[in-house]
């Protein structure tokens, strides 16, 4: 089955944004990622809601935005007015789970809910029948370029199983090392959207890239 691919823009080159969205489109990828990180939740402090705003303006393309951030509820109005169409936040952040998921469906966007490799899976199915994704973290969320973590494949397997078993309508997302090889393996074991960075664009043809991941 053909797999979604967000595009992960904290690998682009940001002195050249507007040519990297245009090389994101012409890719033929699904969605554009984008990370926003507060250097609290994570180690490290990336892009905000200015950059979202003004890439909702120059690209058609469904944001897909990643808050790793220890209060997101604070900012769920904020990032749906700037143009995110999926807004996913963390188990592991300091916000109400469903009031965060609430507020998210109230302003409009897809509800992603997204766990660490160490957070084990079952601690989201309270959760699974409010959500849209599941992202399973394969890296430890904070950097781009790191190396996919293999036991998280199991994780990915469990939450399909389940998934099925209860007939929900939750699609798992697959967010950190996804390349050519590993997007196989979280594919089979039932990821259905991968999300790639460095992958992507150190790639010399990014379409081809792209319909590798997808697995057309
Ligand atoms: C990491 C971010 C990822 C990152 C993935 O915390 O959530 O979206 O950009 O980068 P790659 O694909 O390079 O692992
Ligand atoms: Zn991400």
């Amino acid at each position: 089955m053909k797999k979604l691919v967000s595009v992960s823009i904290l690998s682009a080159d940001f002195l050249n944004l507007k040519e990297e969205l245009d090389k994101v489109k012409n890719s033929g990828a699904d969605m554009i990622h984008f990370d926003v990180m507060d250097g609290v939740f994570v180690n490290n402090i990336s892009f905000g809601f200015p950059v979202l705003k003004t890439v909702n303006e120059y690209s058609d393309m469904c944001l897909d935005v990643h808050l790793m951030i220890t209060d997101p509820l604070k900012y769920i109005e904020q990032c749906a007015a700037d143009g995110a169409d999926i807004i996913t936040f963390h188990i592991e952040s300091n916000s109400n789970i469903n009031d965060t998921i609430s507020a998210i469906k109230k302003f409009n966007a897809k509800v992603g809910l997204s766990i660490k490799p160490n957070t084990p899976f079952e601690e989201v199915i309270p959760y699974l029948d409010k959500i849209d994704i599941l992202l399973i973290m394969t890296v430890e969320p904070g950097f781009g370029g790191q190396s996919f973590i293999t036991d998280t494949l199991e994780k990915i397997q469990t939450a399909k199983a389940y998934i099925t078993e209860h007939d929900l309508n939750v699609k798992i997302q697959v967010d950190g090392g996804i390349n050519e090889e590993t997007s196989v393996l979280t594919g089979n074991a039932g990821a259905e959207i991968m999300v790639a960075g460095s992958y992507l664009f150190k790639s010399d043809n990014m379409k081809n890239s792209v319909n590798l991941l997808a697995g057309i």
